[in-house]
This record gives C-alpha cells, sequence and structure tokens, in this order.
C-alpha cells in the first residue's frame, strides 16, 4: 500500500492492527474514553469466487458520526464489502468485530452475530419495497417479526423514522405512487425501524436525477448529524463525497488503495485511478 497518509485506512487506530486486542480491557476503556471505539472493524478480509481475488487484506475502522462514501471501479469489491460487513457474503478470511463484539472470524459466525447485525442497515440501489404493501407495512414488517413489538409501538416508530426522512405524510400510501427519491427515502426509513447504529448503502442514488439525488443524500447527512450514525455508502457522486464525506475510502482490484478525507484524497496524485473520479466533479 501506499505510504501517503492517505493511505492507512487504520492509522488512527493502531491497536485494530491486532483484531484480538480489541479484547484487551484497558485498550477498550482508553478507547471509549476517547470516544474512538470503532462501531464496525473489519481486519484483513480476504473473499475470493474460485480463482478470482475480490476482497484482498481489508482492514479498515468506522466510526459512528461519519461518513465514509466508498469509491472504486465496477467490480473492484465495493459491494463484495458492504455484503461481507452485513453478513450477506461470506468471508474466507478475516474478522469483523460490531461494537467490540468480534461477530465473524473467517468463514465462522460467533455467538454475537444475531444480537450486533441488529445494529446495521443495508440499502441497495434497487427499490426494495414491496409493491403490494402500504408504506406503513413495508415499515412494519422486520420490527413486528424482530423486535415483537406491539402495533402502536410499531406505528410511532414508523412515524419518527418517516420524519428523520421527510417522508411521515406518505405512510398509508403504496409504493407505486411515490417518485423513485420518495422510494429510496422510504427504504432508509425502513431501515431506521430496526434503530440501526451504521448504514450500508450500495449506489442508492445511482438510478436517480442529481436533484433528487442530492436530497436523499442530505438524508444521510442529517442521520450522520442528529442520529451520530456510521454512514457507508458507496456512490458515484464524487460532489457528495467533496462536500459530505468525512472519509473517502478508495478501492481498487479489491484493496484499499487510497483513506482519507476527501482533500487528502484529492492530494493523493500518485493515485491515478482515483483521480479520474475526482476530476469527473468538474465535467458532471
Ligand atoms: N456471487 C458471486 N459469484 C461470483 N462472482 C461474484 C459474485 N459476486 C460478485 N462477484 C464478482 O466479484 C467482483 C466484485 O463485485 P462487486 O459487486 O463487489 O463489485 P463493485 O465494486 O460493487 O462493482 P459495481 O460498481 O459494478 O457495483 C466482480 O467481478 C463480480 O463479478
Ligand atoms: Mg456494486
Amino acid at each position: 500500500m501506499n505510504e501517503n497518509k492517505a493511505s492507512s485506512p487504520t492509522s488512527q487506530s493502531p491497536q485494530t492492527d491486532h483484531p484480538l486486542n480489541q479484547h484487551d480491557a484497558i485498550q477498550q476503556e482508553t478507547l471509549v474514553r476517547n470516544g474512538k471505539r470503532p462501531i464496525v472493524s473489519v481486519q484483513g478480509l480476504n473473499k475470493a469466487y474460485g480463482s478470482r481475488i475480490i476482497l484482498k487484506s481489508v482492514s479498515c475502522d468506522f466510526y459512528r458520526g461519519q461518513i465514509v462514501v466508498i469509491v472504486g471501479r465496477s467490480g473492484s469489491g465495493k459491494s463484495t464489502l458492504l455484503r461481507t460487513i452485513a453478513g450477506l457474503t461470506e468471508l474466507d478470511d478475516g474478522t469483523i468485530t460490531i461494537d467490540n463484539e468480534l461477530v465473524c472470524d473467517g468463514d465462522e459466525s460467533t455467538d454475537q452475530w444475531d444480537e450486533q447485525r441488529r445494529k446495521i442497515g443495508m440499502i441497495f440501489q434497487s427499490y426494495t419495497l414491496w409493491p403490494h404493501l402500504s408504506v406503513y407495512k413495508n415499515l412494519a414488517l422486520a420490527p413486528r417479526k424482530v423486535l415483537k413489538l406491539s402495533e402502536s409501538d410499531i406505528r410511532a416508530q414508523a412515524q419518527r423514522s418517516l420524519e428523520a426522512v421527510g417522508m411521515e405524510q406518505y405512510i398509508d400510501s403504496m409504493p407505486s405512487t411515490l417518485s423513485g427519491g420518495q422510494r429510496q427515502r422510504v427504504a432508509i426509513a425502513r431501515a431506521l425501524m430496526m434503530n440501526p447504529q451504521v448504514l450500508l448503502c450500495d449506489e442508492i442514488t445511482s438510478a436517480l436525477d442529481p436533484p433528487v439525488a442530492a436530497d436523499v443524500l442530505a438524508v444521510l447527512t442529517k442521520l450522520k448529524e442528529r442520529q451520530n450514525m456510521a454512514i457507508i455508502l458507496v456512490t458515484h457522486d464524487m460532489s457528495f463525497a467533496a462536500r459530505a464525506a468525512d472519509k473517502v475510502l478508495f478501492f481498487s482490484a479489491g484493496e484499499i488503495t487510497t483513506y482519507g478525507s476527501f482533500n487528502d484524497a484529492r492530494n493523493h496524485r500518485e493515485n491515478k485511478e482515483l483521480q479520474t473520479f475526482i476530476n469527473a466533479i468538474t465535467v458532471s
């Protein structure tokens, strides 16, 4: 990996060089006191499909109150990284720690997984709302099944989640009557129903017109600020990265080649592939 200061994903948190050290009580206490404990830590992730290597020694820490924008060419492994964090894709090697609990060690998940995975919400590019169910019914499905809340608590939670994305007046609408941007905001609200601390967003605005996409992305910035969430977002929208990302993580052929602020990324001139993404801002 390049030695540029923007290129060390774990440089802020040397304790995570050895994931199991995270269980060292003194270190934990210091980290918590300093508010520096990552909500998600991935260390040494490796994933291959057959002979094709998709993730190569990927290590990174993610913190609450930060938006990390993941950028990289098609096929570089961005969705695979999000899917492994969400538990949708099995790892070959490496560890995933959520809120200080080891949840995944290679292809084994620990008994912490079920509890910790609730802290993670994921939203995809394609609208994943059930078309035959109203907005409220879409939102109510998971909490009814998993959290076993009463109907009135679910309704109150749905109201709060929809308010957070500016969609409260659509609680009884059918998805087919909503625009693409509105549907994506409902998809975010649905993820909020489980009170996640981390939102994984995989190209959630790429099917939307730029102004509509900007509205949806503004919702994420608000969630980060008001709910202190960690937002990990795959997007090609570099102008959003410039405006709102706390960190930009650039992926190339399954490896993190740059990690830092947008300015760090812009100054990482040696990363020519990254620079083509950054230069695209001026033409889009
Ligand atoms: N289930 C699978 N089986 C085999 N290969 C897969 C599978 N899922 C992903 N891949 C391959 O892994 C590579 C990385 O895919 P991934 O979806 O993570 O890329 P990406 O960076 O998200 O790309 P895009 O920008 O196009 O969404 C691709 O070459 C893809 O074909
Ligand atoms: Mg993808």
